[in-house]
């Protein structure tokens, strides 16, 4: 069954735009029924009108606390129906107000390997640490943890000798697209934890 996803973008988007352009060509499974930025001229925003998808602005309205907005966009998103939620460039960290909604089912994307470089910047502060290598990460959000929770899928992006900092960031750009795109295809491909049947503990308790 083709999985309906809602993708949240802060930025540029090209996240999107690799799971939207993976959409359309059958790599996932999936159709993209919204995405929902919280920053209404966010490019990610014209990429799903580019491509015929409903595009969504809710910004945080300055009188309204973080329990608030996150349970308005949680009313919004679950509206919508998704199987899955993916955070692509989103830049707000999301609370239970929100993430309860949704449990087992919003997949992060991180430019930075597990329990490393958390955060904004993350490819940046690598290319400063000397380490020879960072990453990429796909992971569920379990809870208000930022940039952790359960791993799906990792890629290692060495840093090579002398490269500037746009040269890696290109190529962990695109370690992401990657990334993303197998994460997402491969959850899609198997029922969602919504659509799973009970199990015979489940019935006999029901
Ligand atoms: C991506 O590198 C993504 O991993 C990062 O924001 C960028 C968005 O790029 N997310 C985080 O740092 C989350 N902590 P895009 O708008 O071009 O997809």
């Amino acid at each position: 069954m083709t999985a309906r996803l809602i993708v949240l973008a802060s930025g540029n988007g090209s996240n999107l735009q690799a799971i939207l352009d993976a959409c359309a060509d059958g790599r996932i499974d999936a159709l993209v029924v919204t995405v929902v930025s919280d920053k209404p001229d966010a490019p990610a925003l014209s990429r799903a009108r580019q491509a015929g998808v409903e595009a969504l602005a809710m910004p945080k309205d300055r009188y309204e606390t973080r329990t608030e907005y996150d349970t308005r966009l949680g009313t919004a998103v679950v509206g919508r129906h998704p199987q899955w939620v993916v955070l692509a460039g989103w830049m707000r960290v999301l609370s239970m107000a929100f993430l309860s909604q949704f449990p087992g089912r919003v997949v992060n994307l991180h430019p930075a390997l597990p329990g490393e470089f958390p955060g904004v910047d993350a490819v940046e502060r690598a290319f400063h640490s000397g380490k020879s290598h960072t990453g990429v990460m796909v992971h569920l959000v379990p809870d208000e943890g930022v940039d952790t929770g359960p791993v799906l899928a990792t890629v290692i992006v060495r840093i090579e000798p002398g490269e500037s900092f746009e040269a890696l960031m290109d190529r962990v750009h695109a370690a992401e697209h990657r990334l993303l795109v197998a994460t997402l295809a491969d959850l899609c491909s198997k029922p969602t934890p919504v659509d799973q049947p009970p199990t015979d503990l489940e019935r006999t308790h029901a």
